[in-house]
């Protein structure tokens, strides 16, 4: 085989008259009778072989057989193309080889799909055929990207004193809030392992050890039904570190993140990156990650509602609930009716809401000032419509749209609907990036549905200081010491200042519901930890995927993957998941039974 000498990528113009040898993929061929002419390809870039039937009528000849994706190997001589014949979009577009002998080194049948023209080939075909998916120049840039981000992870915080070390994937169950992946054991017959949903348990187990410093860049299962901005197997940058608070995970972990996007993006995030509380998110922008980059915050009407005529307002506000809307700049004209009625009631139904009240701002005719109009704008006085006016700074031509629902269930819907309108409008640059802390979480949110309380992050997160006295009288209003990182509206990353003392550790499970017994079950072991001498300690893990979508413009997590699953979780270039064998089966005396 000819040993290459040089990549694709990396001969231009300078090297005219060096004698080189690439190796590759065939990207295209000509054959232009007189002359061959062939783009290999290779990690690198694209560079253009040419083959002369008068000077070299042998390889002349072995080059019409290639095909696309065949594997070559050649060696020639660098040459400046043609007058006129230069290709600007090619880095190496000036140049070509002229070839003086050809290796074939493999042969490949015809692809399912042309990679140029892969953008438009359906997803599932090229996640059968990921190998030659992975071939495309953009998607080999994602990869780079994600190796960038990583390396530059790694040399971060061995920089800034922490150890990487490993945590096992055949544990016990750490609760994340999703269902976990079971492995059934064969030396312990009817046992299981389950494969962790993070290392969060270990990590603290390991700052119990006084190990200090600790990240991981490490893969985490949980069984929920993957999403656009979700997969059941996914990568932390995981971090915990002993004695500090907040401020001192913040501090470190924002310093990497603007490292990341100075060195990926050439982007300077300006740090200390902001702070906004939970509630001021929900209120706000509906969501505890919030889009900043643009405005059209919610607005509450509650108070104007509940004396309005409009009886779905005013009974709504009667039973507790609240009437929240959002005001989009120009909508009035931008948008159609069917716009208002179809798309954006559909949104805000198909997050639960009953309905979407909307008022166009007009100018009266008249008064020449702003009015509201609508079918429902006859149930509010004009003082009324004045003060909903004036809540928003409303202007004509803008559209006010409303939910009325629990608090809850007005925000799940709204929250979107901001999106969908930032976007409608126009509002939201790809090209922006804004950072944004959300701190001051509750510590518990109430399960309805269970009667008991669930963690908002989870169950090792410590309450602030000031609130712990609340446990037994007030849980609900106690505050944690928790953190999430948002970029865009997307969360890449959430820790906490954790638990440390047993005894707190234990009013939490019980909060939560969760028996001695239970707790002594899953748990037995890091409470124990917790009795032989746990410094205070806290950390954070960011989403390594969600991060990669971002820094590579994706909204796609399945592209920052090198084999990905689908919806339904299967990888189609394995197959997985699949029966097995009966034999296996009895060795791990496992029944499979099919349901009728
Ligand atoms: P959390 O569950 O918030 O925290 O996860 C941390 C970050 O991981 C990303 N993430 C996911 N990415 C892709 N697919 C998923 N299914 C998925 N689930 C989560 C998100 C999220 O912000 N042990 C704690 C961290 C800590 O407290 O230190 C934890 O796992 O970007
Ligand atoms: P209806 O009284 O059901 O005919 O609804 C009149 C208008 O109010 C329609 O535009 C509905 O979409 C809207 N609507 C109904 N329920 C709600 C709600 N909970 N919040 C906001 N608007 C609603």
């Amino acid at each position: 085989m000819l040993k290459r000498t040089h990549s694709c990528g990396q001969l231009r113009a300078s090297d005219t008259g060096k004698k080189v040898n690439l190796c590759g993929w065939v990207d295209s061929y000509r054959d232009h009778g007189n002359l061959v002419f062939i783009d290999l390809r290779d990690r690198y870039g694209i560079t253009q072989l040419v083959f002369n039937p008068q000077s070299q009528p042998e390889m002349h000849k072995l080059s019409r057989q290639l095909r696309c994706e065949w594997v070559i190997g050649s060696s020639g001589t660098v040459r400046m193309r043609g007058e006129g014949l230069t290709n600007p979009k090619l880095p190496s577009g000036e140049i070509e080889i002229m070839i003086d002998k050809l290796e074939i080194l493999n042969t490949a049948e015809t692809p399912p799909f042309e990679i140029s023209e892969a953008e438009n080939v359906d997803e599932e075909l090229r996640l059968k055929y990921r190998y030659i998916d992975l071939r495309r120049p953009e998607v080999q840039e994602r990869f780079r990207i994600r190796h960038r981000v990583t390396k530059i992870a790694r040399d971060f915080y061995d920089s800034e004193g922490f150890w990487e070390i490993e945590t096992p994937f055949l544990g016990k169950s750490t609760p994340e809030g999703a269902r976990d992946f079971l492995v059934p054991s064969r030396l312990c017959s009817g046992s299981f392992y389950a494969l962790p949903q993070s290392p969060q348990l270990f990590k603290q187990v390991l700052m119990v050890s006084g190990m200090d410093k600790y990240f991981q860049i490490v893969r985490c299962f949980r069984d929920e039904d993957p999403r656009a901005d979700r997969q059941a197997e996914f990568t932390q940058i995981d971090v915990e570190m002993s004695f500090v608070q907040s401020d001192d995970v913040i501090d470190v972990n924002e310093r990497l993140v603007a490292k990341v996007f100075k060195e990926i993006l050439g982007i300077e995030v300006k740090t200390p990156i902001r702070r906004m509380d939970y509630k001021q998110a929900i209120d706000e922008y509906g969501v505890d990650r919030p889009d900043m980059r643009f405005e059209m915050k919610l607005k509450n009407i509650s108070d104007i509602a509940a004396q309005c005529q409009f009886k779905v307002f005013s009974d709504t506000i009667a039973k507790g609930g609240v009437v929240k809307g959002i005001c989009a700049v120009g909508g009035g004209v931008k948008f159609s009716r069917s716009d208002i009625e179809k798309t954006f009631t559909g949104i805000v139904t198909d997050f639960g809401a009953k309905g979407l009240a909307w008022f166009k701002v007009i100018v009266d005719e008249q008064t020449k000032k702003a009015d509201l109009s609508s079918n429902l704008a006859k149930f509010f006085t004009p003082q009324q419509r004045q003060q909903i006016i004036e809540k928003f700074g409303a202007k004509p031509d803008d559209l006010l749209l409303f939910i009325a629902d629990t608090p809850a269930a007005a925000n799940k819907a709204l929250a979107p609907l901001r999106i969908k309108l930032g976007r409608a409008l126009g509002l939201i640059d790809d090209n922006r990036y804004e950072f944004v802390w959300v701190m001051d979480f509750p510590l518990f949110e109430w399960n309805e549905k269970e009667n008991r309380f669930d963690s908002l992050h989870h169950p090792f997160t410590a309450p602030v200081p000031e609130d712990i006295g609340k446990l037994d009288t007030d849980p609900a209003s106690i505050r944690s010491q928790a953190y999430d990182i948002v970029v865009n509206g997307s969360e890449i990353g959430g820790g906490s200042i954790r638990i440390h003392q047993p005894q707190i550790q234990a009013k939490v499970f019980d909060l939560l519901k969760i028996t001695r017994k239970q707790a002594e079950d899953r748990f037995g072991f890091f409470l124990q930890a917790l009795k032989y001498g746990a410094p205070p300690h806290g950390g954070i893990a960011f989403g390594l995927d969600r991060l990669i979508m971002l820094l590579t413009k994706t909204d796609n997590i399945r592209d920052v993957i090198a084999f990905p699953k689908t919806q339904k979780g299967q990888c189609l270039l394995t197959d997985a998941p699949s029966g097995v064998e009966q034999a296996q089966l009895d060795e791990l005396n496992l029944r499979v039974q099919t349901h009728h």
